[in-house]
């Protein structure tokens, strides 16, 4: 591993480049969050505040004795199948053309991998994304193959475009201007990800989108793409992304918050050692929202994003709450 960036490199690249309208946040307060070593008691931690219905799905089966494999395939689905959450499965967002179009992967401890992208209607993608690892030898199945198969494992085809979302894209579609080529509102991009502990000490995660709000028909976000929307390596730890995936992509994100655990980081300082990568790619001044959250093989958990407004679920010691994600940058 390179170099890592300091804080102090970074504060002197912007004072260089003339870009120092944001600072970067003194959080040698927050690195201290009280991370025992692995009891066998499982942990799920999950992004967002719909992260909280989903962790409690997931402490069902992992106090029951399931698998984390189990534990976060069911915990997502109930993000995926509630309307409500407008920014994953049925209910989603849609695109530009008014299609809601899913992406969505899973990982198990035993370092197999299954995804879908670009899926249309079908509510829960996680769990064809499972049939994808489970069923074939491939990892990624996308669009008409994604739903062809889909289908051919039972899965039924429906309408996900609900009237609150179809509502909410025509007002979008009317405040367009007829000479702008593409450009959608600062939506956030509000995909749950999900990593979990069993009381085996294996690790598992999942993540799943309809991605950023009417985008391109086509787009796929970093939430299908192994290392970059989820990643899981059962002896070192286990992350997830959310916000602007495209970013993430970038930085292979999660792949790297799991790597920079591997070299000795605490899921805290593995998340913002990756949310810095992406400030520093932007040279100090990120106008979108990225975050990270991490377990490693003790349940030691962690959580940082780019601004301010970011929340995780974390079910902890039986206790499931919500809380305030660490921040990087602040105006
Ligand atoms: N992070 C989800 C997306 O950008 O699609």
């Amino acid at each position: 591993m390179g170099k890592k960036f300091t804080r102090r490199d970074f504060i002197k690249a912007t004072a260089v480049a003339g870009v120092a309208a944001y600072t970067l946040r003194d959080l040698s307060s927050f690195n201290t969050m009280a991370s025992p070593g692995f009891s066998g008691e499982p942990v799920v931690i999950s992004t967002w505040e719909h992260g909280m219905a989903a962790n409690e799905a997931a402490m069902k089966v992992l106090s029951s004795g399931g698998s984390s494999l189990d534990a976060v395939e069911k915990g997502v689905n109930v993000s995926e199948s509630d309307p409500e959450v407008m920014s994953v499965g049925y209910g989603g967002r849609p695109d530009e053309n008014g299609t809601v179009t899913l992406d969505a992967s899973i990982m198990g401890p035993d370092g197999n991998a299954g995804a879908v992208a670009f899926l249309q209607n079908i509510k829960n993608p996680i769990s064809v994304a499972r049939k994808v690892m489970e069923e074939t030898d491939h990892v990624m199945l996308v669009g008409e193959g994604a739903l062809r198969f889909a289908k051919a494992h039972g899965f039924k085809e429906e309408d996900l475009l609900t009237d609150k979302a179809r509502e909410t894209w025509l007002r979008w579609k009317q405040g367009m201007s007829d000479d702008d080529d593409w450009l959608p509102p600062r939506e956030d991009h509000d995909t749950i990800g999900m990593v979990a502990i069993d009381a085996e000490g294996n690790l598992s995660g999942a993540c799943t989108t309809s991605g950023l709000a009417y985008k391109i028909h086509g787009r796929v976000g970093d939430s299908p793409l192994i290392g970059a929307g989820m990643y899981v390596d059962n002896e070192v730890g286990a992350a997830a992304a959310t916000g602007k995936g495209e970013e993430v992509i970038k930085v292979c994100g999660s792949f790297l918050v799991v790597e920079n655990m591997r070299h000795g980081m605490s899921p805290q300082e593995a998340c913002e050692e990756a949310v810095e990568r992406i400030i520093k790619r932007h040279k100090g001044k990120p106008d979108f929202q990225d975050a990270f959250i991490a377990l490693n093989k003790k349940g030691e958990y962690g959580a940082a994003a780019i601004q301010q407004g970011f929340q995780y679920a974390l079910y902890f010691k039986g206790e499931n709450t919500l809380n305030n994600g660490n921040f990087l940058m602040e105006e």
